[in-house]
Parts: C-alpha cells; structure tokens; sequence
C-alpha cells in the first residue's frame, strides 16, 4: 500500500476562456499521506475547486502528473477514471447534489451498483452508513423531507458506501448555518480518527485550523502548507 493516497507533481489545469488563458492552477505539488485530515483555504477564486476535481478525478489537469494510491491516472480514459474514482475517492458537495426523486437509502446505495454486490448486500451497506452519519430513522425519506445537515449527511453516507480511500469534500459547510456546520465538522473528526483520509475545502477559518494539516492557497498556487 503506498503511504501517500494522492500525489500530484506540477499539475497544472489552464482554461481557455474567448481569446485568454485561465491559469485555475499554476504549477502545484501535494502529498496527502494516508490518514491525514486535510483542510484546503485561500480565496475565491485561488483554485480549490479546480485543485478537488483534480484530485477526485472528476477532471484531468493540462500538464503534470496525478497519482491515486500506485496508479498514475494520466494515460487513462474517461472509463477507467471512472471506474478509479468508484474504487477509491468519495466525494461530497456544497449543495448534495443528491437525487430528488430517491429516498436517502436509494441514493446512499446508488454508487453500490456497480460495486457487484446483491441487492440485500447493497441495501445492508448502504443501512450501516446511515445509521454510521446518524439518520437511521430517516432512511425512507426523500431529499426533500430532510433538512440541510441531514442532506449533507446522506451525501457523506453516499461517499463512503464503497469505503474509499479519501474522503473529499468542496466547501461541505457552506449551505448550512454555523451549528449544523459544526455537527458535520465533527463527523469527519470522527471518520478521521477512526483512519479515514478526509480533505475538504473551507472559508471557515476556524473549522480550518481544526485540521492537521492546512493548505494554502493563492491565484492557482499553494502558498503554504502547515
Ligand atoms: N470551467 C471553467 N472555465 C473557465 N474558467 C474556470 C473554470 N473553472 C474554474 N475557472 C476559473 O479558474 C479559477 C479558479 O476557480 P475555482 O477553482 O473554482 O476557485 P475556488 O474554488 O478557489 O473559488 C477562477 O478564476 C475561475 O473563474
Ligand atoms: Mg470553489
């Protein structure tokens, strides 16, 4: 097993907008070792977002070189980061992105189904991560029915089911009010502690420093890591 679970070397990621280069990231190099719990800061603007579709394989970088576990992802295709990104990365968004029409069951087993397992195993995994965020009694809900925080849990549910190896998150408190945001921060403490890699995003300064390490960073680029 490799130590780091996500390397990248130099990556850059250019966006060509009308007649004029975007540079979202100019050159960054990160480690993040196994079990690390990781917050990533700077302004709007300074390429988080880029920097977490980068590292969760949700989109390839114009130069450098990405690393998941041992596996290089740059010579791979639109299937095989796919099928990467299901093995390994759980992810998690501002706003859920969860499916309004499926119960919170339904979503949390919906990565399951291309995992080969039966249905009663899917749905028994899926009913342990519930129960693990803390929403055993509202498995038959729809998104609708569920509060803000209670979404946001189905969602991290949702990113766990196929135990991956990082746990990333983009600004997973930014909808929510401060309380519930606090809840949410010491669920990954938790997931965390008990050996999971999480990574998120934040502008809460204060839910930031809370982590081990801290990144930094400013117009495309890491200006500290701590
Ligand atoms: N798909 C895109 N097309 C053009 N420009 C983009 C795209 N995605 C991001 N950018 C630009 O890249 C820069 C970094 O954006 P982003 O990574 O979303 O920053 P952050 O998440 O830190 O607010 C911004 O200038 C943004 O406008
Ligand atoms: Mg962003």
């Amino acid at each position: 097993m490799s130590a780091n679970v996500i390397e990248l070397v130099n990556v850059r990621r250019y966006f060509v907008v009308g007649d004029y280069i975007v540079k979202a990231l100019d050159g960054v190099s990160l480690s993040i070792p196994r079990g690390s719990f990781m917050s990533i800061m700077g302004p709007s603007g300074s390429g988080k977002s880029t920097m977490m579709n980068l590292i969760g394989c949700l989109d390839t970088p114009t130069s450098g070189f990405i690393k998941v576990g041992s596996e290089y992802t740059n010579n791979m295709n639109e299937s095989q980061l796919a099928e990467l990104r299901n093995r390994k990365i759980g992810f998690v968004f501002q706003q859920f992105n969860l499916l309004g029409k499926l119960s919170a069951l339904e979503n949390v087993m919906t990565p399951l189904l291309y995992a080969g397992l039966g249905p009663r195993e899917r749905r028994r995994r899926a009913e342990e991560l519930l129960e693990k965020v803390g929403l055993k009694d509202r498995m038959k809900h729809l998104p609708s029915e569920l509060s803000g925080g209670q979404k946001q849990r189905v969602a991290i549910a949702r990113a766990l089911v196929n135990n991956p190896d990082i746990l990333l998150a983009d600004e997973p408190t930014g909808a929510l009010d401060s309380r519930t945001g606090e809840q949410i921060m010491e669920l990954f403490e938790t997931l965390n502690s008990e050996g999971r890699t999480v990574v998120f995003v934040t502008h809460d300064r204060s839910l930031g420093m809370r982590c081990r390490s801290q990144v930094h960073m400013i117009d495309g680029r890491i200006v500290e890591v701590r």
